[in-house]
């Protein structure tokens, strides 16, 4: 069986984990080794269903959406499995994607990408799933960006090992 770059990334994140003390759930590790920053990215209480509400992630260069969707969704956050979030860059050719309807639709080359199944790309140009990150909800409702899955569109040497030689 091939091991995919998302797999890896996935399998990186699942096996780094450790205490967080802000949140009291898991805090992960990028492939580095190195930890996420964990981020308050908004309220439960404040999202609208279809409703996303921009923020940065894992740094101010990278734009992203948080998201709550109509339904509960792959790696959904929230008491009902529906408020998600993604990297706002198209991963083919890193244009600013938007959400239409029910997806992120890239307009450069049309590529759309579906929210509520980890970002999978069902139409156009794209050839990766959109980056998804990783979301917890705190007693007070708040949300926190706290790793991501996937790799944003041109910065793979920034999340991976750097050579020191
Ligand atoms: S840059 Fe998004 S489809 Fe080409």
């Amino acid at each position: 069986m091939a091991l995919t770059r998302r797999a890896l990334v996935q399998t990186s994140v699942v096996a780094g984990a450790l205490a967080d003390p802000v949140i009291g759930r898991a805090a992960l590790l990028m492939p580095d080794g190195k930890p996420w920053p964990s981020v308050k990215i908004g309220k439960v209480a404040k999202l609208e269903p279809g409703k996303p509400v921009a923020f940065h992630y894992p740094d101010d260069q990278s734009p992203a959406w948080l998201l709550k969707l109509t339904a509960p969704g792959y790696d959904g956050a929230g008491a009902g499995k529906d408020i998600v979030a993604f990297s706002g860059i198209c991963t083919h050719m890193g244009c600013p994607v938007e959400f239409r309807g029910e997806r992120f639709v890239c307009p450069c080359h049309k590529s759309m990408f579906d929210p509520a199944r980890n970002g999978q790309i069902y139409q156009g140009l794209a050839s990766d799933y959109l980056p998804q990150v990783t979301l917890r909800v705190d007693s007070a409702g708040d949300i926190h960006a706290v790793a991501m899955s996937g790799l944003i569109w041109g910065r793979a040497s920034d999340m991976m090992p750097k050579s020191t030689g």
